[in-house]
Protein backbone atom coordinates (compact mmCIF):
# COMPACT_ATOMS: atom_id res chain seq x y z
CA UNK A 1 0.00 0.00 0.00
CA UNK A 2 1.50 3.73 -0.37
CA UNK A 3 1.39 5.97 2.47
CA UNK A 4 2.18 9.57 3.10
CA UNK A 5 3.43 10.97 5.89
CA UNK A 6 3.05 14.13 7.49
CA UNK A 7 5.04 16.22 9.93
CA UNK A 8 5.18 19.50 10.93
CA UNK A 9 5.46 19.05 14.93
CA UNK A 10 8.32 21.77 15.67
CA UNK A 11 10.03 23.86 13.07
CA UNK A 12 10.58 21.02 9.83
CA UNK A 13 7.87 20.53 7.42
CA UNK A 14 7.98 16.97 6.15
CA UNK A 15 6.11 14.79 3.56
CA UNK A 16 6.83 11.53 2.35
CA UNK A 17 5.63 8.57 0.47
CA UNK A 18 6.37 5.30 1.02
CA UNK A 19 5.24 1.68 -0.30
CA UNK A 20 4.75 -0.96 2.23
CA UNK A 21 4.00 -4.23 2.50
CA UNK A 22 3.94 -7.73 4.76
CA UNK A 23 2.39 -7.57 8.09
CA UNK A 24 4.49 -9.87 10.02
CA UNK A 25 7.98 -8.75 8.19
CA UNK A 26 6.81 -5.76 7.02
CA UNK A 27 9.27 -4.18 3.73
CA UNK A 28 9.27 -0.29 3.35
CA UNK A 29 10.67 1.51 -0.13
CA UNK A 30 10.88 5.02 0.27
CA UNK A 31 8.98 6.32 -2.69
CA UNK A 32 10.38 10.49 -1.57
CA UNK A 33 11.21 12.06 1.65
CA UNK A 34 10.55 15.90 1.12
CA UNK A 35 11.84 18.55 4.38
CA UNK A 36 11.78 21.95 4.40
CA UNK A 37 13.80 23.14 7.49
CA UNK A 38 12.87 26.56 9.07
CA UNK A 39 16.40 26.71 10.68
CA UNK A 40 17.75 30.01 9.03
CA UNK A 41 14.20 31.49 9.58
CA UNK A 42 14.99 30.39 13.90
CA UNK A 43 18.12 31.49 13.64
CA UNK A 44 18.20 34.99 13.90
CA UNK A 45 16.18 34.52 17.12
CA UNK A 46 18.21 31.62 18.42
CA UNK A 47 14.84 29.28 19.12
CA UNK A 48 12.20 28.42 17.09
CA UNK A 49 8.94 30.78 17.40
CA UNK A 50 5.73 28.69 17.60
CA UNK A 51 3.77 31.62 15.05
CA UNK A 52 6.64 31.93 12.81
CA UNK A 53 7.54 28.14 12.54
CA UNK A 54 3.52 27.98 12.00
CA UNK A 55 3.45 30.81 9.04
CA UNK A 56 6.28 28.66 7.45
CA UNK A 57 4.24 25.57 7.94
CA UNK A 58 1.57 26.92 6.45
CA UNK A 59 3.23 28.55 3.44
CA UNK A 60 5.71 25.07 2.61
CA UNK A 61 3.38 22.18 3.51
CA UNK A 62 1.37 22.76 -0.24
CA UNK A 63 4.46 23.79 -1.89
CA UNK A 64 5.61 20.14 -0.74
CA UNK A 65 2.98 18.21 -1.21
CA UNK A 66 1.95 19.84 -4.74
CA UNK A 67 5.77 18.60 -5.50
CA UNK A 68 5.41 15.37 -4.42
CA UNK A 69 1.41 15.00 -5.91
CA UNK A 70 3.15 16.02 -9.97
CA UNK A 71 5.60 13.22 -9.62
CA UNK A 72 2.87 10.67 -8.37
CA UNK A 73 -0.33 12.04 -10.00
CA UNK A 74 -2.03 12.05 -6.88
CA UNK A 75 -4.86 13.80 -7.69
CA UNK A 76 -5.77 12.48 -11.21
CA UNK A 77 -6.80 9.12 -9.68
CA UNK A 78 -7.72 9.09 -5.85
CA UNK A 79 -7.24 5.94 -4.00
CA UNK A 80 -4.03 5.88 -5.07
CA UNK A 81 -2.87 6.92 -1.62
CA UNK A 82 -3.97 4.09 0.78
CA UNK A 83 -3.23 5.96 3.92
CA UNK A 84 -2.20 9.54 5.10
CA UNK A 85 -0.36 9.30 8.85
CA UNK A 86 0.44 12.50 10.35
CA UNK A 87 1.58 13.68 14.26
CA UNK A 88 -0.67 14.39 16.41
CA UNK A 89 1.55 15.52 19.26
CA UNK A 90 3.62 16.26 21.30
CA UNK A 91 4.84 19.25 19.89
CA UNK A 92 3.94 22.80 19.55
CA UNK A 93 -0.01 23.17 18.94
CA UNK A 94 -0.25 25.84 16.40
CA UNK A 95 2.00 23.63 14.55
CA UNK A 96 0.37 20.20 14.26
CA UNK A 97 -2.89 22.04 13.45
CA UNK A 98 -1.33 23.04 10.45
CA UNK A 99 -0.47 19.86 9.58
CA UNK A 100 -3.09 17.87 11.01
CA UNK A 101 -5.77 20.53 9.08
CA UNK A 102 -3.86 20.09 5.67
CA UNK A 103 -4.42 15.75 6.18
CA UNK A 104 -7.92 15.71 6.94
CA UNK A 105 -8.50 18.36 3.87
CA UNK A 106 -6.70 15.87 1.89
CA UNK A 107 -8.01 12.54 3.22
CA UNK A 108 -11.16 13.79 1.88
CA UNK A 109 -9.86 14.66 -1.72
CA UNK A 110 -8.11 11.72 -2.06
CA UNK A 111 -10.89 9.78 -0.37
CA UNK A 112 -7.80 7.88 1.79
CA UNK A 113 -7.74 6.96 5.49
CA UNK A 114 -6.47 8.97 8.57
CA UNK A 115 -4.02 7.72 10.84
CA UNK A 116 -3.27 9.70 13.87
CA UNK A 117 0.71 9.16 14.51
CA UNK A 118 2.74 10.22 18.16
CA UNK A 119 5.70 11.48 17.51
CA UNK A 120 7.50 10.14 20.14
CA UNK A 121 6.93 7.06 18.96
CA UNK A 122 8.00 7.74 15.54
CA UNK A 123 11.48 8.91 16.75
CA UNK A 124 11.34 5.21 18.59
CA UNK A 125 10.16 3.57 15.47
CA UNK A 126 13.15 5.19 13.39
CA UNK A 127 15.45 3.21 14.95
CA UNK A 128 14.10 -0.21 13.78
CA UNK A 129 14.67 0.69 10.29
CA UNK A 130 16.80 -1.67 8.78
CA UNK A 131 18.42 -0.87 5.37
CA UNK A 132 18.10 -3.45 2.69
CA UNK A 133 19.90 -3.54 -0.89
CA UNK A 134 20.18 0.20 -1.34
CA UNK A 135 19.29 3.60 0.43
CA UNK A 136 15.50 3.37 -0.41
CA UNK A 137 14.57 0.00 0.70
CA UNK A 138 14.18 -0.74 4.58
CA UNK A 139 12.82 -4.15 6.75
CA UNK A 140 10.87 -3.33 9.84
CA UNK A 141 12.68 -5.11 12.90
CA UNK A 142 9.69 -6.27 14.74
CA UNK A 143 8.48 -8.97 17.55
CA UNK A 144 10.31 -11.80 15.10
CA UNK A 145 13.67 -10.18 15.34
CA UNK A 146 14.20 -11.01 19.25
CA UNK A 147 15.12 -7.41 20.10
CA UNK A 148 12.10 -6.71 22.60
CA UNK A 149 12.14 -5.91 25.87
CA UNK A 150 14.43 -3.07 24.33
CA UNK A 151 15.28 0.42 26.26
CA UNK A 152 14.89 3.47 23.91
CA UNK A 153 16.18 6.79 24.84
CA UNK A 154 14.48 9.43 22.74
CA UNK A 155 16.60 13.10 22.98
CA UNK A 156 15.38 15.84 20.98
CA UNK A 157 14.79 19.61 21.20
CA UNK A 158 11.54 18.79 23.27
CA UNK A 159 12.01 15.62 24.84
CA UNK A 160 14.68 13.48 26.86
CA UNK A 161 12.89 10.33 27.86
CA UNK A 162 13.86 7.00 28.58
CA UNK A 163 11.53 3.96 27.37
CA UNK A 164 10.63 0.94 27.90
CA UNK A 165 9.53 -0.76 24.90
CA UNK A 166 7.91 -4.36 25.57
CA UNK A 167 6.88 -4.59 21.72
CA UNK A 168 5.91 -1.69 19.03
CA UNK A 169 2.48 0.29 20.40
CA UNK A 170 3.43 -0.90 23.85
CA UNK A 171 5.85 1.29 25.97
CA UNK A 172 6.45 2.46 29.71
CA UNK A 173 8.14 5.74 30.41
CA UNK A 174 11.05 4.82 32.57
CA UNK A 175 12.30 8.31 33.47
CA UNK A 176 12.46 11.73 31.82
CA UNK A 177 13.67 15.20 31.80
CA UNK A 178 12.05 17.42 34.83
CA UNK A 179 12.92 20.76 33.00
CA UNK A 180 15.13 21.14 30.14
CA UNK A 181 15.40 18.67 27.20
CA UNK A 182 18.75 17.48 26.01
CA UNK A 183 18.40 19.10 22.69
CA UNK A 184 17.44 22.18 24.71
CA UNK A 185 20.15 22.40 26.94
CA UNK A 186 22.75 22.29 23.81
CA UNK A 187 20.07 24.99 21.73
CA UNK A 188 20.69 27.43 24.88
CA UNK A 189 24.19 27.23 25.68
CA UNK A 190 25.17 27.36 22.07
CA UNK A 191 23.42 30.69 22.04
CA UNK A 192 25.40 31.60 25.07
CA UNK A 193 28.59 30.71 23.46
CA UNK A 194 27.72 32.55 20.34
CA UNK A 195 27.16 29.40 18.01
CA UNK A 196 23.89 30.20 16.41
CA UNK A 197 20.82 27.61 16.43
CA UNK A 198 20.87 24.84 16.21
CA UNK A 199 23.24 24.91 19.02
CA UNK A 200 23.79 20.86 18.73
CA UNK A 201 25.59 20.03 15.32
CA UNK A 202 27.55 23.64 16.14
CA UNK A 203 28.88 22.26 19.65
CA UNK A 204 29.51 19.14 18.23
CA UNK A 205 31.81 21.24 15.53
CA UNK A 206 33.39 23.40 18.28
CA UNK A 207 33.80 20.05 20.47
CA UNK A 208 35.37 18.45 17.70
CA UNK A 209 38.07 20.71 17.38
CA UNK A 210 39.36 20.69 20.98
CA UNK A 211 42.62 19.26 21.65
CA UNK A 212 43.01 18.34 25.35
CA UNK A 213 46.78 17.76 25.41
CA UNK A 214 47.37 20.69 24.18
CA UNK A 215 44.78 23.20 25.54
CA UNK A 216 45.28 25.57 28.59
CA UNK A 217 41.32 24.98 29.42
CA UNK A 218 40.25 22.16 31.74
CA UNK A 219 36.78 23.22 32.24
CA UNK A 220 34.61 20.71 34.72
CA UNK A 221 30.64 20.75 34.82
CA UNK A 222 28.58 18.39 36.76
CA UNK A 223 26.66 16.14 35.72
CA UNK A 224 23.03 16.55 36.65
CA UNK A 225 21.10 13.51 38.38
CA UNK A 226 23.94 10.89 37.26
CA UNK A 227 24.12 8.65 40.20
CA UNK A 228 20.55 9.24 41.70
CA UNK A 229 18.69 5.52 41.54
CA UNK A 230 15.51 7.11 39.34
CA UNK A 231 15.54 7.46 35.52
CA UNK A 232 15.04 11.13 35.32
CA UNK A 233 17.35 13.80 33.97
CA UNK A 234 17.74 17.56 34.37
CA UNK A 235 20.01 19.79 32.02
CA UNK A 236 18.61 23.18 33.02
CA UNK A 237 21.47 22.52 35.80
CA UNK A 238 24.30 21.80 33.73
CA UNK A 239 23.20 24.98 31.32
CA UNK A 240 23.41 27.17 34.27
CA UNK A 241 26.63 25.70 35.80
CA UNK A 242 28.42 26.52 32.21
CA UNK A 243 26.49 30.17 32.03
CA UNK A 244 28.32 31.02 34.98
CA UNK A 245 32.46 29.52 34.18
CA UNK A 246 31.91 31.19 30.76
CA UNK A 247 30.78 34.55 32.62
CA UNK A 248 33.47 34.22 34.55
CA UNK A 249 36.22 33.70 32.77
CA UNK A 250 34.49 36.60 30.03
CA UNK A 251 35.03 38.86 33.00
CA UNK A 252 38.58 38.05 33.00
CA UNK A 253 39.38 38.16 29.23
CA UNK A 254 37.29 37.83 26.12
CA UNK A 255 36.67 34.42 25.75
CA UNK A 256 38.91 32.82 23.21
CA UNK A 257 37.62 30.56 20.26
CA UNK A 258 40.21 28.27 22.30
CA UNK A 259 38.30 28.59 25.53
CA UNK A 260 35.18 27.99 23.75
CA UNK A 261 35.95 24.85 22.02
CA UNK A 262 37.01 23.39 25.17
CA UNK A 263 33.92 24.63 26.71
CA UNK A 264 31.45 22.61 23.50
CA UNK A 265 33.67 19.75 24.56
CA UNK A 266 32.88 19.65 28.12
CA UNK A 267 29.15 20.64 27.78
CA UNK A 268 28.82 17.82 25.21
CA UNK A 269 30.69 14.72 27.60
CA UNK A 270 28.62 15.99 30.44
CA UNK A 271 25.37 15.42 28.39
CA UNK A 272 27.09 12.11 27.01
CA UNK A 273 28.05 10.95 30.66
CA UNK A 274 24.56 11.29 32.09
CA UNK A 275 22.66 10.04 28.83
CA UNK A 276 24.74 6.65 28.54
CA UNK A 277 25.04 5.95 32.10
CA UNK A 278 20.92 6.33 32.48
CA UNK A 279 20.31 4.18 29.39
CA UNK A 280 23.14 1.20 30.37
CA UNK A 281 21.20 1.23 34.13
CA UNK A 282 18.13 0.61 32.79
CA UNK A 283 19.09 -1.93 30.19
CA UNK A 284 20.82 -3.54 33.13
CA UNK A 285 17.68 -3.41 35.04
CA UNK A 286 15.25 -4.35 32.63
CA UNK A 287 17.14 -7.09 31.22
CA UNK A 288 17.43 -5.52 27.70
CA UNK A 289 18.04 -7.41 24.87
CA UNK A 290 18.27 -4.31 22.65
CA UNK A 291 19.13 -0.40 23.50
CA UNK A 292 17.83 1.71 20.78
CA UNK A 293 18.68 5.68 19.88
CA UNK A 294 16.20 8.45 18.48
CA UNK A 295 15.33 11.95 18.39
CA UNK A 296 17.42 14.99 16.65
CA UNK A 297 20.22 14.31 19.46
CA UNK A 298 21.19 11.08 18.41
CA UNK A 299 22.49 12.64 15.01
CA UNK A 300 25.57 13.75 17.67
CA UNK A 301 28.68 11.36 16.18
CA UNK A 302 30.61 11.44 19.88
CA UNK A 303 26.99 10.00 21.32
CA UNK A 304 26.95 7.29 18.87
CA UNK A 305 30.28 6.20 19.14
CA UNK A 306 30.72 6.02 22.97
CA UNK A 307 27.66 4.57 23.68
CA UNK A 308 28.78 1.87 20.78
CA UNK A 309 31.65 1.30 23.07
CA UNK A 310 29.95 1.17 26.49
CA UNK A 311 27.48 -0.97 25.10
CA UNK A 312 30.37 -3.62 24.07
CA UNK A 313 32.40 -3.34 26.95
CA UNK A 314 29.41 -3.80 29.68
CA UNK A 315 26.61 -5.06 28.03
CA UNK A 316 27.95 -7.58 25.52
CA UNK A 317 24.67 -9.70 24.27
CA UNK A 318 23.09 -6.14 24.30
CA UNK A 319 21.76 -5.36 20.42
CA UNK A 320 22.25 -1.80 19.65
CA UNK A 321 19.93 -0.28 16.99
CA UNK A 322 20.29 3.66 15.86
CA UNK A 323 18.63 5.69 13.11
CA UNK A 324 20.61 6.62 10.04
CA UNK A 325 21.99 10.05 10.93
CA UNK A 326 19.76 11.67 8.41
CA UNK A 327 16.71 10.24 10.24
CA UNK A 328 17.65 11.67 13.81
CA UNK A 329 15.76 14.76 13.88
CA UNK A 330 12.62 15.29 12.59
CA UNK A 331 11.51 13.89 8.77
CA UNK A 332 7.84 12.24 7.65
CA UNK A 333 9.61 9.21 6.80
CA UNK A 334 9.20 7.87 10.52
CA UNK A 335 5.80 9.24 10.42
CA UNK A 336 4.73 6.94 7.16
CA UNK A 337 6.38 4.21 8.69
CA UNK A 338 5.03 4.67 12.01
CA UNK A 339 1.28 4.87 10.36
CA UNK A 340 1.65 2.23 8.45
CA UNK A 341 2.50 -0.05 11.73
CA UNK A 342 -0.23 1.40 13.58
CA UNK A 343 -2.95 0.67 10.45
CA UNK A 344 -1.15 -2.97 11.15
CA UNK A 345 -2.22 -3.07 14.90
CA UNK A 346 -5.34 -1.39 14.60
CA UNK A 347 -6.95 -3.34 11.20
CA UNK A 348 -9.63 -1.76 9.34
CA UNK A 349 -11.10 -0.09 12.53
CA UNK A 350 -9.91 3.15 11.68
CA UNK A 351 -9.91 6.11 13.90
CA UNK A 352 -12.65 8.14 14.23
CA UNK A 353 -11.40 11.46 15.69
CA UNK A 354 -8.28 12.78 14.89
CA UNK A 355 -7.09 16.32 16.43
CA UNK A 356 -4.12 17.16 18.15
CA UNK A 357 -2.38 16.76 21.77
CA UNK A 358 0.85 18.83 21.97
CA UNK A 359 1.12 17.17 25.51
CA UNK A 360 0.73 13.82 23.89
CA UNK A 361 2.35 10.95 25.99
CA UNK A 362 3.83 7.51 24.49
O1 LIG B 1 14.25 15.56 16.86
P1 LIG B 1 14.52 16.96 16.50
O2 LIG B 1 14.81 17.28 15.06
O3 LIG B 1 13.33 17.90 16.90
C1 LIG B 1 12.58 17.75 18.07
O4 LIG B 1 11.68 16.87 18.08
O5 LIG B 1 12.91 18.50 19.03
O6 LIG B 1 15.75 17.45 17.42
C2 LIG B 1 16.31 18.73 17.31
C3 LIG B 1 17.38 18.87 18.39
C4 LIG B 1 17.95 20.27 18.54
O7 LIG B 1 17.95 20.62 19.89
C5 LIG B 1 19.37 20.13 18.01
O8 LIG B 1 20.28 21.02 18.64
C6 LIG B 1 19.69 18.69 18.32
O9 LIG B 1 18.48 17.99 18.09
N1 LIG B 1 20.74 18.16 17.44
C7 LIG B 1 21.96 17.76 17.87
C8 LIG B 1 22.68 17.39 16.71
N2 LIG B 1 21.88 17.55 15.62
C9 LIG B 1 20.69 18.02 16.09
N3 LIG B 1 22.49 17.70 19.10
C10 LIG B 1 23.76 17.26 19.22
N4 LIG B 1 24.53 16.91 18.16
C11 LIG B 1 24.03 16.95 16.90
N5 LIG B 1 24.79 16.59 15.86
ZN1 LIG C 1 11.47 15.14 17.12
Amino acid sequence: MIILGIETSCDDTGIAVIRAQGKKNPKIEILSNLLSSQIKIHQKYGGVYPFLAKREHQKNLPVLFEKIAKRFKFLDKPKKVDLIAVTIGPGLDPCLWVGVNFAKKLAKELHTSLVPVNHIEAHIVSGLLKRIRNNSKFSILNSGHDIFPAVCLVVSGGHTQLILVKKIGKYKILGETRDDAAGECFDKIGRMLGLGYPGGPAIEKEALKFKPESSRFKISLPRPMMNQKNYDFSFSGLKTAALYTYKKEKSRIKASKEYIKAMAAEVQQAVIDVLISKTIKAAKEFKAKTIMLGGGVVANKELRTQFRKKIKKELLNVKYLIPQKKYCTDNALMVAVTGYLKWIERGKRGWKKIKVNANLKI
